[in-house]
């Protein structure tokens, strides 16, 4: 069982009494982004080694995505792949890392830059554990629960706002309301990744604000949230959209009222306005892992729930100075 050094006390350890998971395996990575790198890649399979886990283990991922993530590619490349079972304990986690099989590390060069996909056996999301989230943290769940109801349709975008202040309050994770928002997202992730496992094609659709959204989080130093930054970036790129003639005028405005609704910022606070030029953000998505034979390409949408095809299959090329002019557009006040 593997675990971070929040979640470990607070559930990990609970549900290894309950399982009958001995001290020895529980074994936990300090909390934080940091931990999901090849360093604790080798310790954790070091350790494992070390106390003869054998190929008929399985291993249990206890947190967060960055648990998720660095958990599943031990799982993924200890003794050439145990099975994993992934019980995300961050809504984030729960609504889209936990589930797809991507998992892996960061390397000095970039995020995610090493890994592997290694589908959970199972995926075990229980929404009461988001009680002790903070609400920054749900803030940043929802973001991605918003891209979801943005690329599937407008009713599953009304349903979330209809129960946005529910949504937003950890103190109301038991609630129902709480139960069937992870419910529909896991549905509406794994409906994606089920008709493009390798993201070949279809499954580019989860990337709708992120050519912009990875491109702000790097300009910040990551000191803005994934979540925060993929709903600035959805604005963008649904600007970018409209300067295209691919999306209607109405789309960015339409997110921007759901990003007020969800509590989450509309443009990156003016602390960051330095790191922020437009010319450094456009520079930054080249160097995107989504760029293709160093063309850089963004999931944009026609409309609420309708995605645009291209030649290239759900990615479509922009040109700088679109790029740049929707940038302006959406950084300023
Ligand atoms: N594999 C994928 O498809 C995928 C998709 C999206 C994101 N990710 C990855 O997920 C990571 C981010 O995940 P995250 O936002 O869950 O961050 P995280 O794992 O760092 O968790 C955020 C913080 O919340 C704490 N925490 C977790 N559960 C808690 C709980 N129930 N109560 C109190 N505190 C709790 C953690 O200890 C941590 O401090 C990134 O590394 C990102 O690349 C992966
Ligand atoms: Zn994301």
């Amino acid at each position: 069982m593997i675990s971070d050094s929040n979640v470990a006390p607070l559930y990990a350890a609970p549900l290894a009494a309950r399982l009958g998971v001995s001290a020895r395996d529980q074994l936990a990575i300090p909390a934080g982004e940091a931990s999901k790198s090849r360093a604790e890649w080798s310790r954790l399979t070091d350790v494992m080694l070390a106390g003869a886990v054998g190929r008929d283990s399985v291993v249990i991922a206890v947190g967060g995505g960055v648990v998720g993530d660095l958990a599943g590619f031990v799982a993924a490349t200890y003794m050439r792949g145990l099975p994993v079972i992934q019980v995300p304990t961050t809504l984030l986690a729960m609504i889209d890392a936990a589930i797809g099989g991507k998992t892996g590390v960061d390397t000095p060069a970039g995020k995610n830059l090493v890994g592997a996909f290694h589908h959970p056996a199972l995926v075990l999301a229980d929404p009461a554990v988001l009680g002790t989230l903070s609400p920054e943290h749900i803030r940043n769940g929802l973001a991605e629960a918003l891209k979801h109801a943005l690329i599937t349709s407008s009713g599953e975008l009304d349903w979330l706002l209809a129960n946005a202040a529910t949504v937003s309050d950890p103190a109301q994770a038991s609630a129902p309301k709480f139960t069937e928002l992870v419910a529909r997202n896991l549905q509406i992730k794994a409906g994606v990744v089920g008709r493009d496992e390798r993201e070949s094609g279809f499954r580019k659709v989860l990337n709708f604000g992120h050519t912009i959204g990875h491109a702000i989080e790097t300009a910040t130093g990551f000191a803005m949230l994934h979540g925060a930054c993929v709903g600035v970036g959805m604005r963008a790129e649904a600007i970018i959209g409209a300067k295209l003639g691919v999306s209607p005028p109405s789309l960015a405005p339409k997110i921007t009222d759901a990003l007020v609704a969800l509590g989450l910022p509309v443009r990156p606070p003016r602390a960051f306005a330095p790191s922020l030029a437009p010319a450094a953000i456009l520079a930054l998505t080249r160097s995107d892992k989504k760029s293709r034979a160093g063309a850089v390409e963004y999931a944009l949408l026609c409309d609420v729930g309708i995605v645009a095809a291209t030649e290239s299959a759900y990615g479509t090329q922009v040109s700088d100075e679109i790029v740049l002019s929707a940038l302006l557009e959406c950084f300023a006040e």
